[in-house]
């Protein structure tokens, strides 16, 4: 395996011309000309590019200019060995649902073209925009991918005029910088790699360029909160996160796990495609930092940093919000590299072992005991909570069940996917609710505890098992992303169903006359919405659900990797 750390140390002390001879030498063993002469035109972007474009099996070994990735493998196959002989019946009704979603998408879109064209988001209900994601018209660039693999060409273009038209440098907002990259930029490179128009390169690198200042740290942490104009907005650094937070957070000297752990991936695939390996080194000095700081459990990582001193803060460990995605782009990096870069498996690994042994329980949910949950760390001590946003580590665990060949992951991912569904299946709307606090099969009750605790459930409509929900759906995607993925890996038809049953579910509860809203309550009779309908409904749960019922060779998990926000990038060899 190459040696990142220590091949980026000494980068830093030579000038590039050598550098390049080093890394020769160290990688390769040998020289060889153009990757000099490569390396001489740096940062020479758009020549790097072509050039990538005119011999792809040479450089998709490199991340910029200045990182040659040795040991780049074909990883083992994640999907499922589908055999084509779906009966005309099976087809006819795959794709009349697949339709019924795309009209979905179409109801959505033309609503928020119609009354929002611009704006970050349409507010659902009342049909204005608003902005609220840096004013650069998030839900089209989280939309451009969908629309591409819907094949609604015509809005692609429109799309592609517009984002011709913005400029990435500039915001009335302080923008958040985590949100900025997985939206905005996990957006234009996906878009790029699906349409191959370079305007959407030209802007990923604008926006890119635009960002790196924000790692301007005295760790090299990344700023949560960033003023495109001035630096650091020293007035609010307050997070305003999703409403999951069991806290807020705020200080400028805070970092967020989720929020600085997720760039690695979009950053790594801006260096490939630009020759710039800027961005490559100021994410990976982010997961060196977040290796190296001290952590109480192994493989379970605080959710807060201390950005001057590289400390983690307290001990709330959680794979939901705040800490999810972190965990999930250790393995994307990993496959996204081929593999190249052992550090990410390692970390990975190490991360899942511990969610195992800590973090994963027994449910003690009647006829259902076989359910499993998976809780969170206060200070060493589990605590029975469980957000919806922590649904996506099914499909995680199914892509690491592949990959790295550890079978049992599967079985586990296989039983929080259950779990996930049936945290919709039993509310009165099928759709999930945003967090619930469940009991564990070792938790002993008293009997006054117990009668507490129906009589809950009844004037609750609790189901059992559950002793509190947080009952709103924000139109979020990580139950149907776990569905999608273990259909794609184990060929299971069930998840199809589910992924239609909740759809339906979406259709009955959610659909309003211009586009779709949250719901305020998904545990009632008298259903209202929320009045939000947030970019990632376009990018991601519209996106799987479409997928979900494509031929499978369609975005390939064998040669896809998503970004955390459902942007499909090429890994690094296709097959
Ligand atoms: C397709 O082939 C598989 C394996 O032979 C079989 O189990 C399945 O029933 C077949 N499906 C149809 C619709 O023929
Ligand atoms: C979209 O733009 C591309 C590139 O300019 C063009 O080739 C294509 O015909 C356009 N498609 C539609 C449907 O407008
Ligand atoms: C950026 O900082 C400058 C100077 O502090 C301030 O005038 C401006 O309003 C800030 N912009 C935002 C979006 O906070
Ligand atoms: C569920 O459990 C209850 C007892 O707790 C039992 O009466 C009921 O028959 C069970 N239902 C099913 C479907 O197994
Ligand atoms: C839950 O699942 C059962 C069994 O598939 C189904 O009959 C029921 O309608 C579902 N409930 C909801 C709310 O989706």
């Amino acid at each position: 395996m190459m040696r990142i750390g220590f091949i980026k140390k000494s980068l830093r002390k030579i000038d590039v011309r050598f550098q390049l001879v080093l890394l020769n030498l160290l990688v390769f063993g040998s020289l060889t000309y153009y990757i000099i002469e490569i390396g001489y035109h740096y940062p020479a972007v758009f020549k790097h590019s072509q050039w990538l474009k005119e011999s792809p099996s040479r450089l998709v070994y490199s991340l910029g200019s200045r990182v040659y990735l040795s040991k780049v493998t074909r990883l083992p196959k994640i999907q499922y060995d589908f055999l084509l002989n779906e009966t005309a019946e099976e087809k006819h009704l795959r794709e009349s649902r697949r339709d019924s979603i795309k009209n979905g998408f179409l109801h959505a879109w033309n609503g928020y073209t119609r009354y929002a064209w611009g704006y970050d988001e349409l507010l659902p209900l009342t049909h204005v925009g608003r902005n609220n994601f840096n004013g650069w018209g998030a839900t089209i660039i989280d939309a451009l991918d969908t629309l591409w693999i819907m094949d609604l060409k015509e809005e692609f273009n429109r799309s592609r005029d517009f984002v011709r038209s913005v400029d990435f440098t500039k915001s009335n907002e302080e923008i958040n910088v985590f949100e900025t990259i997985i939206r905005y930029l996990g957006g234009l490179l996906s878009a790029y790699e699906l349409s191959n128009d370079l305007v959407f390169l030209e802007k990923a690198q604008e926006l890119g360029n635009a960002l790196l200042p924000s790692f301007d740290s005295p760790t090299g942490l990344p700023y949560n909160w960033w003023n495109l104009t001035w630096g650091i907005n020293k007035k609010s650094h307050e997070l305003s996160g999703p409403p999951c937070p069991p806290m807020r957070l705020c200080g400028s000297k805070m970092s967020i796990l989720a929020q600085i752990g997720t760039m690695q991936l979009e950053f790594m695939k801006l260096s490939q495609l630009t020759g710039d390996s800027r961005f490559f080194f100021k994410v990976q000095d982010v997961i060196d930092t977040l290796d190296n700081a001290e952590k109480h459990i192994p493989g379970l990582y605080p959710l807060e940093i201390d950005q001057d001193s590289a400390e983690f803060l307290g001990s709330h460990v959680s794979f939901g919000p705040l800490g999810d995605s972190f965990y999930e782009y250790l393995l994307k990096v990993y496959v996204f590299v081929g593999g190249a870069i052992d550090q990410y498996r390692r970390m990975y690994i190490e991360s899942v072992e511990s969610m195992r042994k800590y973090l994963i329980k027994e449910g003690k949910v009647r006829n259902r005991s076989e359910l499993l949950f998976l809780g969170e760390l206060f200070n060493d001590i589990f605590s029975g909570k469980m957000c919806h946003l922590a649904c996506f580590v099914p499909g995680m665990l199914a892509i690491g069940a592949k990959i790295l060949d550890r079978p049992e992951d599967l079985e586990i991912a296989i039983k929080l996917a259950e779990t996930c569904y049936w945290s919709y299946n039993v509310t009165l709307t099928g759709l999930g609710p945003e967090e619930f606090w469940f009991l564990t099969s070792t938790d002993e009750l008293s009997q006054n505890e117990i009668d507490w605790l129906e009589k809950q459930e009844e004037m609750n409509n609790l189901p059992n098992g559950l002793v509190r929900i947080s009952p709103t759906y924000l139109l979020r995607p990580e139950t149907l992303e776990s569905l999608f993925i273990l259909y794609r890996i184990t060929g299971d038809k069930k998840y199809q169903e589910r992924g239609w049953k909740i759809w339906q579910a979406i259709e009955k509860w959610c659909k309003t006359p211009t586009a779709y809203s949250g719901l305020k309550d998904v545990n009632t009779k008298q259903v209202e919405m929320n009045n939000i309908m947030e970019s990632f409904f376009f990018a991601e749960t519209l996106k799987y659900l479409y997928l979900l019922f494509s031929p499978p060779d369609v975005i390939s998990l064998d040669t896809y990797v998503f970004n955390t926000e459902a942007h499909p990038l090429f890994r690094m060899i296709k097959p």
